[in-house]
């Protein structure tokens, strides 16, 4: 044999096993592939091309649908104001709703009423859809974004978005593109599109193909891929987004602002939010888990399979734990070609871990992981968070979580995150409920509408109630472009969607279906639409309650029927019916609870809105209101000058009432269930009184993340045995030596004495209906203020607040120096002005300037003040009554120290580092 033969054969027995080496890796790989793989959710919020016209007058013409024309297009009318009539919407017009409102199909039970896709293929031949589009000119960005919140703000009162909308230009038309990775392999996979909200009007093309959409901004939705995806070619998606201006009563960010998935399925799969887990017979010993999983096939021919579902721990981090702790027996079913399956089975589990809400509870949580197997052979799985809770609603004891009455102390929350805007962040939602929490709140009513599915992550995880929100109106607009045009065609849908995503969360004890609607002033009419809204709700989860929020309905009238709970807003406590709101005009009714009570004695009633309690932190005006609430008025709790409300925490909006006034009505009523303060944390738009401001007074906490003093009236309430005390206003007053300067003490003690200067200005006891203790008569002179509280005859807790020296020195203080380098983790730095012995100078405003070091970014500043309209993503930022705020984070992907340098004229600069893991 010559060499060359030889080598020739060696060759060949080389590549022939290199061959089927590689035979050997492919077939492991796709064995591995297909059972390890059976379903791939892929976050996709990275490496989008973005593109926003710069008017409305410049965008294509590719509409959802034509919008009425407004005339009026002013936001600054008082939140209570009856809502005109419904704009009647010209639909002849449409172009490309008919395409749309297929997407929602699965979401219309009465199969006749669902739409048909009409023939074409609208946008096709425009240049955004095509996949050799040319969009390198366009901004690359990662998801979620919120436009919006880049701009800057808009001023004065003929500004195009007014002080409602938070004075940013939320609106406009856009497009995101981006590119899907589809192999060879992913043919025949089922593939799906998932957006877990998008503002709004969002309509999908996929390789020039109009796909479908949602226009709800609030909602999570899915458009099916599947037949345009050409497996191992370019994919490219194209979204278009259209937010209308004059569409909210508050901020509603625009854009892809939450993050969207690519799911990849065996044609045969779990469905779109396919399980629903209850519990039932739930004690300490047992409890009888339920469970009903539907399975979608996708195919053209019936399919034999097997259900497992095992269920786990999840560790106080949402991380799965150990062994299964149960197994639902294996269920063997046949799921008909192109239709779907739904598979019940119970399973009981003994001695469950209870979820319930913190702090006499804990918020246990489990994982249903459910798998299907076709011959053997794994084809699906599917994980579910579920809680085991038994919970009552009891029209005399109120919320009732696994045997405990537990009093509700809530709180409303807008869905935006401050100066981070819409864009969900689970760091900055995070924040927010830590420091809720801290104030000893327990629930959490989501105003007005569905948040972002990791929201309810985290309210599962930290033992919060939820009352879970998805509409502000019905067919009766508040404002002129807002989901009333889309009501008719979307209601159900939009109903249905939302309860089928959120109903496995434990902390969600109720659903609502509507808040403040117009329809509560059109008796019969609204009624029925209410029954109707109600009935969806209950067809999709008959295990929780539904409401309506009612600030008109009262006991007698047919919309009050209707709700499985009454959830008054403002009406439990009265509406202008103390003394210093007698002359105003507007609704006027007494305390409305016994009214309700007596009307419907079986049902639980809660106060979903109370106080809007109205204050700008740090901001004191005199003379202070001798009574216990008042509405804010220029001259009186309001300077309109300044746009500043006082701070004293006794002022409101004209309906509104103060945290005592609500607090003494609750006493009175124990039935109730307690209440959600109208809000826990400040929020961009509706900057009632001063509209010519950015963002909310309404707050218990301001939009920084600052505490006001209302914080330490709700603390002394809602954590009796934390040993806290506070003095307010701030002791620096110059100007009024010798002039009444009233001291007000929050506290959660029933006895203070109160010094100034270490001259005692005398005890005070807890008296029956007052929250706090005052001493209205003070002179001021600069000194030391000493609050002593004591409970029960002992000392409890001490406060001193000094007059303090003059601005010399900054201080900077993180609410975490680790963070995680995934380009999406916070740290939340605080800047404290303080003068030479470190104390915060209160009325101290200076220019603080950032700057950064390290793989990290400035995200945004801000400081609180719903007046200041620099834009929130300026380095520079004036200090609110001595504080500011920089929000940081690291470079995505990239660790180290990153170095945070805060400066100001006069002041030596000073720098704090944030380690990135
Ligand atoms: C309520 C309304 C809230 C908010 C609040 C402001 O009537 O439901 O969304 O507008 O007033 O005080």
């Amino acid at each position: 044999m010559n060499a060359n033969k030889r080598s020739f054969k060696n060759w060949i027995a080389r590549s022939l096993f290199v061959l089927l080496g590689c035979l050997i890796f492919l077939s492991c790989s796709k064995t591995k592939n297909s059972e390890t793989n059976s379903r791939e959710r892929i976050l996709i919020n990275s490496g989008w091309y973005f593109f926003k016209y710069v008017s409305q007058a410049d965008a294509d013409s590719l509409i959802y649908d034509v919008r009425p024309e407004v005339n009026d297009s002013k936001d600054d009318k008082v939140a209570d104001s009856k809502p005109t009539e419904a704009v009647r919407v010209d639909a002849k017009q449409t172009v490309l709703k008919d395409w749309v409102l297929p997407t929602g199909n699965h979401f219309i039970k009465d199969s006749e009423k669902r739409h048909i896709r009409p023939e074409g293929n609208p946008g096709s031949d425009f240049p955004f859809v095509q996949a050799d589009f040319d969009d390198s000119s366009w901004r690359k960005l990662n998801l979620p974004h919120d436009w919006g919140i880049e701009e800057p703000f808009q001023e004065g009162w003929e500004s195009e978005v007014g002080g409602g909308m938070g004075r940013l230009a939320s609106q406009g038309t856009a497009w995101y593109r981006r590119k899907l990775d589809i192999s060879t392999d992913d043919a025949g996979k089922s593939i799906f599109l998932e957006i877990e909200g998008a503002m709004s009007y969002a309509i999908v093309w996929l390789n020039g193909n109009l796909v479908g959409g949602w226009p709800y901004g609030y909602n999570s939705w899915q458009v099916d891929l599947t037949s345009y995806i050409i497996p191992g070619g370019v994919n490219q998606l194209a979204i278009r987004i259209d937010n209308p201006p004059n569409s909210a009563r508050w901020y509603p960010g625009g854009g892809l602002y939450r993050s969207v998935w690519l799911t990849k399925t065996n044609s045969v799969h779990v469905g779109q939010w396919g399980t629903v887990i209850t519990s039932r017979n739930v004690s300490e010993k047992a409890a009888e888990v339920d469970l009903v999983v539907t399975v979608d096939n996708d195919s053209k021919s019936e399919c034999h399979i097997e259900v497992n579902t095992t269920v786990y721990a999840l560790d106080k981090n949402g991380v799965q734990t150990g062994d299964p702790v149960a197994r639902f027996s294996p269920e063997k079913v046949i799921v008909s070609a192109s239709g779907n399956t739904e598979i019940k089975n119970t399973v009981t589990i003994e001695k469950p871990a209870l979820w319930g809400p913190l702090p006499t509870q804990t918020p246990n949580l489990y994982l249903a992981v459910i798998s299907l197997q076709k011959d053997g052979k794994l084809i699906d799985t599917y994980k579910t968070r579920f809680g085991i809770r038994s919970v009552e609603y009891n029209s005399e004891k109120g919320i009732v979580v696994n045997g405990e009455a537990v009093r509700i102390q809530g709180v409303n929350q807008h869905h935006d995150l401050g100066a981070l805007g819409a864009a969900f962040n689970k760091r900055a939602a995070e924040r927010q409920l830590e420091m809720l929490h801290e104030l000893g709140c327990n629930a959490i009513r989501l105003s007005h509408n569905p948040p972002a599915p990791e929201l309810l992550e985290l309210t599962d995880r930290m033992g919060f109630l939820v009352v879970d929100e998805i509409f502000d109106v019905w067919e009766r607009k508040k404002t002129p472009l807002d989901f009333h045009l889309i009501f008719p065609d979307w209601y159900e849908q939009d109903t249905r969607a939302f309860v089928r995503r959120d109903r496995n969360c434990p902390s969600v004890i109720m659903w609502s279906y509507g808040n403040e609607v117009g329809e509560q002033y059109t008796d019969k009419e609204g009624t029925s639409i209410s029954k109707r809204l109600r009935d969806i709700v209950k067809e999709e989860d008959p295990s929780r309650p539904a409401t309506a929020s009612m600030n008109f309905a009262k006991p007698d009238m047919p919309f009050s029927e209707v709700p499985d709970v009454i959830s008054l807003n403002y009406q439990g406590e009265g509406i202008r019916n103390a003394p210093a709101y007698v002359a105003m005009k507007g609704i006027h009714t007494h305390p409305l609870y016994p009214d309700f009570h007596e009307k419907y004695p079986g049902k639980l009633i809660v106060s979903s809105e109370t106080a809007s309690a109205l204050s700008t932190r740090g901001t004191y005006l005199f003379p202070v209101f001798a009574g216990s609430s008042a509405p804010a008025m220029d001259g009186s709790g309001g300077d309109p000058n300044t746009k500043y409300v006082s701070s004293y925490e006794l002022y409101t909006a004209p309906f509104g009432s103060s945290a005592d006034k609500v607090f003494a009505t609750q006493d009175k009523h124990p039935y109730v269930a307690g209440e959600f303060v109208w809000s826990g944390w400040d929020y961009i738009g509706e900057p009632t009184p001063y509209y010519l401001s950015r963002s909310s007074y309404c707050g218990i906490i301001d939009l920084a993340g600052f505490k006001k003093d209302r914080y330490f009236l709700y603390q002394a309430r809602w954590r009796p045995e934390l040993p806290m005390v506070h003095i307010f206003p701030h002791w620096n007053w110059p100007e009024r030596v010798g002039e009444i300067t009233p001291v007000h003490v929050a506290t959660s003690g029933d006895e203070v004495e109160l010094f100034l200067n270490g001259k005692s200005l005398g005890h005070q006891k807890k008296i029956d209906g007052e929250y706090r203790f005052r001493w209205d008569e003070v002179k001021y002179t600069p000194g030391e203020l000493k609050a002593i509280a004591y409970k029960n005859g002992e000392k409890w807790a001490e406060e001193i607040v000094k007059t303090t020296g003059k601005a010399s020195q900054l201080k900077l203080s993180a609410d975490r120096n680790y963070i995680t380098g995934d380009g999406k983790d916070l740290s939340f730095i605080t800047v404290s002005v303080c003068d030479q012995e470190g104390i915060v100078v209160p009325r101290s405003n200076n220019l603080i300037k950032f700057s950064i070091e390290g793989p990290g970014e400035i995200v945004a500043t801000d400081n609180g003040d719903p007046s200041d309209l620099e834009i929130f993503s300026s380095h520079e930022r004036k200090a609110f009554n001595g504080l500011a705020l920089v929000i940081v984070k690291a470079k995505q992907g990239e660790v180290g120290t990153i170095k945070v340098i805060a400066e100001s004229e006069g002041i030596r600069k000073i720098a704090t580092t944030v380690q990135v893991k």
